[in-house]
C-alpha cells in the first residue's frame, strides 16, 4: 500500500488518463442503482464521469500495485465506466484476464472502444447480477473489486453470490465502504460476516480476505 516507487507503468496510466478525458462525449447513463450525489439528469459528458465517477489516479496508481503483487491471473470489476480500473489492471499483470461488468450500454460502449487495445480485457454490458448468474462469468477470480451500486442491501447480496466466484486467496476490494451510513452497515456486516477472516478498513476502500487459516480480524489503515 505504502510503495513509493516510482512505477514506469504510471506514465501509462496517466496517459490513459488523458485519452479518457480527451475523448470528449455525451453518454446517456442509466442509473442501476443508488444514483447520483453530483448529476441530477441521466446525460453526461465523459470528462464530469471521470471526475466524478471513476477511479482517481492515486486509488489506479494503488490498483496497479495490488494487482501486480499478488501476481493476479484474472480479476472481475463490477462497475467499468469508463475502464479506468480495468485499464490500470490490465497495465498491472497484460496476461491476467479481466472481466469487467457495466449496466450502461453508452458507458460499456465507450469504454469497449478507449480498451480495445487492451486484448486481455472483455467489458461486459450487463447488470451486475445477470454477470454474475450467466455463463460468461468465471468460476473463480484471484481479484474482485466491487465498485457499483453503493446500496448496502444490494452490496451484501453481491458479495455473497461473489463468494461463488472465489477461491480462499482471493483479495476483493469494496468501493466507498464510508459512502453513506447504509453502506457503513453493510461494511460492518460484512466485517464479521462467518465466511470473513481479513478485513482491512482504508475509508475509501474495503478488503477482504477469506482465507481459512486466519482467524478473522479487523484492521484500519490511512492511504
Ligand atoms: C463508480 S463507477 C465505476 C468506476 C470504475 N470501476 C473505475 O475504476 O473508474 C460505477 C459504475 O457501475 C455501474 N453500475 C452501478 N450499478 C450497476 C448494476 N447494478 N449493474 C451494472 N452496472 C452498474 C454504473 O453505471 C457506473 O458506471
Amino acid at each position: 500500500m505504502y510503495d513509493k516507487k516510482r512505477y514506469q507503468e504510471y506514465d501509462e496510466l496517466l496517459r490513459f488518463r488523458e485519452s479518457v478525458k480527451n475523448h470528449k462525449q455525451i453518454l446517456k447513463v442509466e442509473d442501476f442503482g443508488a444514483g447520483s450525489r453530483i448529476f441530477k439528469n441521466n446525460i453526461r459528458k465523459t470528462d464530469e464521469i471521470l471526475r466524478h465517477n471513476c477511479s482517481t489516479i492515486n486509488k489506479t496508481k494503488i490498483l496497479f500495485r495490488i494487482a501486480r503483487y499478488f501476481k493476479i491471473e484474472n480479476a472481475l470489476e463490477l462497475g467499468t465506466s469508463l475502464g479506468i480500473g480495468s485499464h490500470a489492471l490490465s497495465t498491472a499483470q497484460p496476461k491476467a484476464l479481466i472481466d469487467t461488468v457495466e449496466g450502461s450500454k453508452e458507458v460499456s460502449q465507450f469504454a469497449s472502444e478507449r480498451l480495445k487495445n487492451h486484448l486481455n480485457v472483455k467489458v461486459h454490458n450487463n447488470q451486475f447480477l445477470d454477470f454474475l448468474h450467466s455463463d460468461q462469468c468465471k468460476p473463480k477470480y484471484d481479484l474482485i473489486f466491487l465498485d457499483g451500486h453503493h446500496d448496502g442491501a444490494a452490496t451484501v447480496t453481491y458479495f455473497n453470490e461473489l463468494l461463488k466466484h472465489s477461491h480462499d486467496q482471493t483479495i476483493f476490494i469494496l468501493d466507498d465502504i464510508n459512502w453513506s451510513k447504509d453502506m457503513n452497515s453493510a461494511w460492518k456486516t460484512l466485517q464479521k460476516h462467518p465466511r470473513v477472516t481479513a478485513s482491512i478498513d482504508t475509508f475509501k476502500w474495503g478488503f477482504i480476505w477469506t482465507r481459512p487459516e486466519q482467524r478473522q480480524q479487523s484492521f484500519h489503515i490511512f492511504l
